[in-house]
């Protein structure tokens, strides 16, 4: 079997509103629209995407919630309504979709090798998070690759962020030593928003553009910082300045995805592009991508 690699890492924020604001016939709640940067922003991830023809999705969500170990979808088809229990009025998805198990048990074998706690999932009636679902539909909304989820253990939340960021590093690593392993053509997705503070209440209309903005400059100072520093390809110090990025703005990164990504793709010191930028109830998210296999041509 020929070695594995990772073709692309992209940031794939979750905000279900970019969902709702598309109407896929998946979604039962109806939009007028709304989130339209965003929503554009996917649409030229989601060609990147189309011409890197991977075999494998890997997606790490935060809010697929493990307290003991980091958890790996483990049931070949699951299927089921994914609801937002924030915005249960945004989101109500229909999903069906298909993992790729044995990739999945690589991952969590490498991990464990570690000397993380890790789980498979397999549960047959497992409902899948939101953020898994939204990052998944707005990258490749044919549901046509098979996936590996990965649950968000928080370990940054209750040990210390650097102790939790020191296992995603090592999840990353685990995650790339199993597709190389496997053999697998995989493109991973860090389904993380960068500032994360957020408005409280909820416009009579949710997609009404005119209230959305960034929810203060000290966030929104902060996303720009980053993402100028990731396009000029300057990632050590990005993961310098990250726990401080993490504090000052309560960026959602500190859960982990982002940090598993560029982990697994070896920290790479080259460009990445930015697809685009835009808040969702005043938080900062970017889709940006990391094309390794377009920068070793
Ligand atoms: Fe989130």
């Amino acid at each position: 079997m020929p070695k594995g690699e990772i073709l692309a890492g992209f940031l794939a924020p979750h905000p279900p509103h970019l969902v709702y604001g598309e109407n896929p016939p998946q979604n039962e709640a109806r939009s007028e629209g709304g989130w339209e940067q965003l929503r554009w922003a996917y649409e030229r991830a989601r060609k990147s995407l189309d011409e890197l023809k991977p075999d494998v999705l890997l997606v790490h969500s935060p809010h697929w919630m493990t307290q003991l170990g980091h958890h790996f979808l483990g049931v070949k088809k699951l299927s089921g309504k994914s609801v937002d229990p924030i915005f249960p009025n945004l989101f109500r998805y229909s999903f069906a979709l298909e993992v790729d198990v044995a990739l999945a048990e690589a991952c969590c074998a490498k991990a464990r090798d570690k000397g993380l706690v890790a789980k498979m999932m397999r549960n047959p009636n497992f409902r899948v998070d939101y953020g898994t679902i939204t990052t998944l539909h707005m990258i490749r909304p044919q549901w046509d690759i098979p996936v590996v989820g990965i649950s968000a253990n928080n370990s940054p939340y209750y040990l210390s962020t650097q102790q939790g960021l020191d296992e995603m590093d090592l999840l990353g690593k685990a995650t790339r030593e199993a597709i190389e392993a496997t053999g697998r053509r995989a493109v991973l997705l860090a389904s993380n928003t960068l500032s994360h503070f957020h408005f409280h209440e909820e416009p009579a209309l949710p997609e009404d553009m005119s209230r959305e903005h960034p929810f203060d400059m000290t966030g929104y100072r902060w996303d720009m910082r980053m993402i100028e520093l990731l396009r000029k390809g300057k990632t050590d110090e990005v993961f310098r300045v990250l726990p401080q990025f993490i504090d000052e703005a309560f960026a959602e990164v500190k859960s982990g995805a982002f940090t598993w990504m560029f982990a697994a793709m070896g920290y790479p010191q080259i460009p990445g592009e930015l697809h685009g930028y835009g808040t969702v109830i005043g938080t900062g998210n970017a889709v940006m991508e990391w094309n390794l296999a377009k920068a070793a041509a």
